[in-house]
């Protein structure tokens, strides 16, 4: 959570004034961060956890996986979960165990597995 309070500094968002920080904590031990970029074409921006997932497989390659994430933002008062894109953007890298921190009502530091927090989620059958 230190390391997502850290990054969430350094997020761009002139459009929401909502600055994200997300730190991942990798099956390697390794600690990877990412804020989010907005954009003028609102639709074009980056949420801070995608932003990580990026960081992580540039810099450790497909097989990297998830073992928690951690969100936070600016404004300590204000909830921020991770929004259903990312959810699903997590899935895709997390292990079976995987948990994810992030303030919830009025800031009040949340936990929760990651399954809790996209039950029934879709996977493409190969
Ligand atoms: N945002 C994130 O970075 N992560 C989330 O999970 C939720 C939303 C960002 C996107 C946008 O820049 C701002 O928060 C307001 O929606």
């Amino acid at each position: 959570m230190q390391h997502a309070r850290t990054v969430a500094e350094y997020a761009y968002a002139p459009y929401s004034r909502f600055k994200v920080g997300a730190a991942l904590l990798l099956s390697n031990g390794h600690i990877v961060t990412g804020c989010n970029v907005e954009n003028s074409s609102y639709r074009l921006t980056n949420c801070a956890e995608q932003g990580a997932i990026s960081a992580a497989v540039a810099k450790f390659g497909p097989k990297v996986r998830i073992r928690a994430v951690g969100v936070a933002n600016v404004d300590v008062q204000t909830a921020c979960m991770p929004c259903g894109a990312c959810r699903q953007t997590i899935l895709e890298f997390a292990t079976d165990d995987c948990w994810v921190f992030f303030p919830g009502q009025s800031g009040c530091p949340r936990e929760c597995a990651f399954s809790d927090l996209l039950p029934e989620s879709f996977r493409l059958a190969h």
